[in-house]
């Protein structure tokens, strides 16, 4: 494992004509003073009457913390930290704190718990809600140093980590074992496991391996007084007393610092192919997708969807060029398996019955990693070509099937030439849609014609407001309409359980009311 390595995202393919030649990183830590601080933006929140962090509080955290760059005090070091990455909440944190043992965040929090000092658990800092920034001045905990893979027992296929590790980072690790991650995402070459735990991240491979939930066998995490929960099971079976793990995956740090965890890896595919298709409607994709799970069965990893304005984010702003010509709507498939043959074949026989009874009209098949990683470019890389559109309104829901792109088209309609895209893409084969508008700065008129017209549409369906981002800060008010009052009470009761003084991510998940 090498500790601190950043992956890069998309490799530049060599052997491939009209694809462009640039390398790409995720990681992009430099921002813009022009981004408007989030209390600015929200005047009506106010910050909590948490102590302000004193000279004194500095020094002990050095203490803690010995040897250089692992208490940032200065404001330009500061600044990527204090932004989200997709550029919309901005804090003003003046204190990061970078440890590498849980007994340092353990003695971190002890001190934030004494002091009421605020604190933002952080990881790779990808997250999409806002829940990775301060809003005012929480300190900052990064997970970065803590990268270290602990062991990996490559017969059971368990992997114990520390919370810091990239995930592109343990997936190169565990490949070497013929063994994969459970769980792949756009942000791998950033985004930390730990972050993924903290968020319950979804990603291309949930149709195939199913959520954290089942994954994660393991977990340790330091609750907010400081005290160090050991729930470090690596364990399959193990039906004693409350499964506390689980309330951990998708708490979006606001009950502990996850620090480590151990994770069920499945066995790596030997032969993986995928297939990206145009076609003419979204009933259309509904029912190659159908036909894809009776045909392909076993071998079916993944299924996702991109709208013609979708792919126009790749090949308009990154430059991207497609393989086919165009479409309204576009498929990827991914069949993973452990005979090339025996995969090949089927996906050929469903491709080309899918062909003659034109319900696919385009595609292209490949099956060379390099080629592979180039299809899947043009579906996971949406997310950062919009951006160069300016501002991303960004939602995130789970709807059924039946209702599922009616939310785009209803939404288009409604919105009109304000915006510059409205589109639609997404984890289709999961019941979720990526729904995203842009517009060349944060315009409130904007935001006025989408919110809360959105979580309105989506609970008139018995949708879910988020399917895999979380609520963090930009979304928990709106928790409401897909979780009763009772479980929220719930929620809130647990909270003020684990957090009686709520300093571990304030403003951020559960509502204030
Ligand atoms: P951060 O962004 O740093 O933090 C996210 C939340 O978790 C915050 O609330 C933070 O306080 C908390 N947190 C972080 N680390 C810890 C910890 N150790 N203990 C406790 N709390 C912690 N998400 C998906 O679900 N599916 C996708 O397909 C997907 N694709 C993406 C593609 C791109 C290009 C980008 C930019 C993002 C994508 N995301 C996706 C969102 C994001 O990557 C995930 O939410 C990811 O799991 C966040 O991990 P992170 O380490 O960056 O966490
Ligand atoms: C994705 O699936 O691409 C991610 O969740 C990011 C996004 O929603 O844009
Ligand atoms: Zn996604």
């Amino acid at each position: 494992m090498q500790p601190n390595s950043v992956i890069r995202t998309f490799k530049c393919i060599k052997n491939v004509s009209k694809i462009h030649s640039g390398t790409h990183r995720l990681f992009h830590k430099s921002t813009s003073n022009a981004i408007e601080f989030t209390s600015v933006r929200y005047p009506n929140l106010k910050r909590g009457q948490y102590s302000n962090v004193s000279d004194v509080d500095i020094a002990a955290f050095e203490k803690i913390l010995p040897g250089a760059q692992r208490v940032i005090t200065d404001a330009s070091e500061l600044e990527g930290y204090n932004t989200d990455w997709i550029k919309t909440c901005r804090g003003r944190s003046q204190v990061l704190l970078k440890p590498k043992e849980t007994e340092e965040v353990s003695a971190i929090l002890k001190i934030c718990h004494e002091r009421n000092l605020a604190v933002v658990p952080q990881g790779g800092n990808t997250g999409l809600v806002g829940g990775s920034v301060p809003v005012f001045d929480e300190i900052i905990i990064s997970t970065q140093l803590m990268n270290t893979v602990i062991s990996l027992d490559s017969l059971s296929g368990i992997l114990t980590c520390q919370a810091g590790c990239i995930l592109g980072n343990l997936n190169d690790y565990v490949s070497e074992h013929n063994l994969t991650m459970p769980l792949d995402l756009g942000a791998k070459g950033s985004c930390h496991i730990g972050g993924n735990l903290a968020t319950n991240a979804g990603g291309v491979r949930l149709l195939r391996y199913g959520s954290l939930h089942g994954s994660v066998l393991g977990l340790e995490a330091v609750l907010p007084d400081g005290e160090v929960l050991d729930c470090m099971s690596s364990l399959r079976k193990d039906n004693t007393g409350y499964d506390l793990k689980q309330l951990f995956i998708g708490s979006e740090g606001t009950l502990g610092i996850i620090t480590a965890a151990s994770i069920l890896c499945p066995q790596k595919s030997q032969a993986v192919n995928v297939a990206f298709l145009g076609v003419d409607s979204f009933d259309r994709v509904l029912e190659v997708f159908k036909e894809s799970k009776h045909q392909l069965a076993e071998i079916l990893s993944a299924f996702e969807f991109l709208d013609s304005e979708a792919l126009a984010v790749c090949t308009d702003n990154l430059k991207l060029n497609s393989p086919l010509s165009s479409h309204p709507f576009y498929v990827l498939i991914e069949t993973s398996g452990s005979n090339s043959a025996h995969d090949e074949e089927k996906l050929n026989t469903f491709l080309e019955s899918m062909m003659d009874a034109g319900k696919v009209l385009d595609g292209t098949v490949v099956a060379e990693p390099t080629k592979i990683q180039y299809i899947w470019g043009l579906r996971e890389r949406v997310a950062e070509g919009l951006m160069h559109d300016g501002y991303c309104y960004k939602y995130d829901v789970s709807l059924p099937l039946s209702a599922f792109y009616q939310l785009v088209t209803d939404m288009r309609a409604r919105i009109g030439s304000k915006a510059t895209r409205v589109i639609g893409y997404g984890h289709v084969g999961d019941g979720n849609l990526h729904f995203n508008v842009t517009s060349p700065q944060y315009d409130p008129e904007v935001m006025a014609l989408i919110e809360p017209f959105i979580y309105d549409w989506v609970a008139n369906y018995k949708g879910s407001i988020s399917a895999e981002h979380g609520l963090g800060f930009k979304k928990r008010e709106y928790i409401y309409h897909s979780k009763s009052r009772s479980a929220v009470k719930m929620m809130k009761a647990l909270k003020t359980l684990v957090d009686p003084n709520g300093i571990l991510n304030p403003y951020k998940f559960l509502p204030d009311h």
